[in-house]
């Protein structure tokens, strides 16, 4: 098999990774902050060595900025529906995932909040950046936005884009399911207040993870999840202090420990070495596709900087769900559709279509991507499996 979904969640998952969540079921069983005994204690410690290599990975000002939720989606529901008051208005891109999408939409659809939609550029940074300046109005609170696009991979300028919200006094919030693990992210030098990821993406960890990294001068959201913690025990007022205030209930301390471990993993190997790697299989197969008759691409070639590696298209006259069922047939893993992100793709006109995603990982080598040109140049010219 041929596991080119990486975009959806990595796999394989590295060596030390599965290590780490398996010595944590062994060595890490009491529920931590919950008791005084030893095994408490030292599982406490291990998911404060977690969060304090997260705090370090993307520059938040102390470990107690990072909280752990369950995924990139839940990150994000809990900052907005915890920043946004009634009259407020939000700007978003144009590029959004349904996990900033719905609940933006279920808020407005509710007469809570307006949003606007700022146009991006790709390729062009000072545009991209300029149209969201553009869609401030008095009553604006925050803008959300993508860091990279999880159909077409293309790259927003964050960090101008946090210069203008901080600079107009709004609240940034990030949306960094593709680019967490892939791109340097720092919150504070990005003027990030909350940036919401997924751990099981390129950060390695295990599904079932994400978080909420806080600006160190980001408001604390209201909750929308209360219940027991472990501290201040005695008041009936969810802490007000972080994480706890946001980590209620007992906490996924295997993932977690995972997680860890996939940081160490990714610093390890570097960054940027990593992202390089991709990278170049992605402009190899981009640049063998643009050659190929009767592939339709949809975004100009993948640059650094400009781009995170992963790459959308479509065989001509062939559905989306179709090819993908094609190369599946080849063992080739890959994701077709709409990937919960309608926006982009009416942006990129494939709303009706859809596109054929891959997105290599650090196990992908070369051979893969051959194998995949392959098995793309035998459905095109119509071969059957
Ligand atoms: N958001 C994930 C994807 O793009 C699951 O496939």
């Amino acid at each position: 098999m041929i596991y080119l979904d990486n975009a959806a969640t990595t796999f394989p998952k590295p060596a030390a990774v599965q290590r780490a969540v398996s010595q944590a079921i062994k060595k890490y069983g009491a529920n931590p902050g919950r008791g005084g005994h030893e095994l408490s204690l030292r599982t406490s410690e291990q998911v404060f060595v977690c969060r304090k290599k997260a705090a370090e990975f993307f520059g938040a000002s102390s470990p107690d900025k990072i909280v752990f939720t369950q995924n990139c989606t839940m990150s994000l529901n809990y900052v907005l529906k915890g920043i946004l008051r009634p009259g407020d208005h939000v700007v978003v891109s144009d590029m959004e995932h349904n996990a900033v999408m719905r609940p933006v939409f279920s808020l407005s659809e509710k007469g809570i909040i307006s949003y606007g939609m700022a146009e991006t550029f790709p390729g062009d940074f000072d545009k991209t950046a300029a149209a969201f300046k553009k869609c401030i109005r008095p009553e604006t609170k925050a803008i959300i936005c993508i860091h990279a696009s999880n159909v077409f991979g293309t790259v927003l300028p964050i960090a101008d884009i946090g210069k203008t919200a901080h600079e107009n006094g709004l609240l940034f919030v990030v949306d960094a399911a593709q680019s967490a693990g892939v791109l340097p992210i720092k919150v504070d030098e990005m003027n990030i207040d909350y940036l919401c990821l997924p751990c099981h993406k390129a950060l390695y960890g295990p599904m079932g993870t994400g978080m909420i990294v806080f600006g160190k001068d980001a408001p604390l959201p209201e909750t929308i999840i209360e219940g027991g913690t472990g501290s201040d025990s005695v008041n009936y007022n969810q802490p007000s202090f972080l994480p706890d205030r946001f980590e209620s209930g007992t906490i996924n301390v295997p993932g977690i420990s995972g997680v860890g471990a996939g940081i160490d993993f990714v610093s390890e190997k570097g960054l940027e070495r990593i992202h390089r790697y991709e990278m170049n299989i992605i402009k190899m197969m981009y640049g063998e596709l643009k050659k190929r008759n009767g592939i339709l691409l949809y975004t100009a070639e993948p640059e650094d900087g400009f781009a995170v590696p992963l790459l959308s298209f479509n065989f001509e006259g062939l559905s989306s769900e179709a090819a993908a069922e094609k190369l599946n047939g080849f063992g080739i893993c890959t994701r077709a559709g709409l990937h919960c992100a309608p926006s982009a793709h009416k942006k990129f006109r494939t709303l009706n279509i859809g596109t054929v995603r891959v997105c290599p990982s650090v196990f992908t080598n070369h051979n893969d991507a051959i194998f995949l040109l392959k098995c793309i140049e035998k459905i095109a010219k119509g071969k059957q499996i």
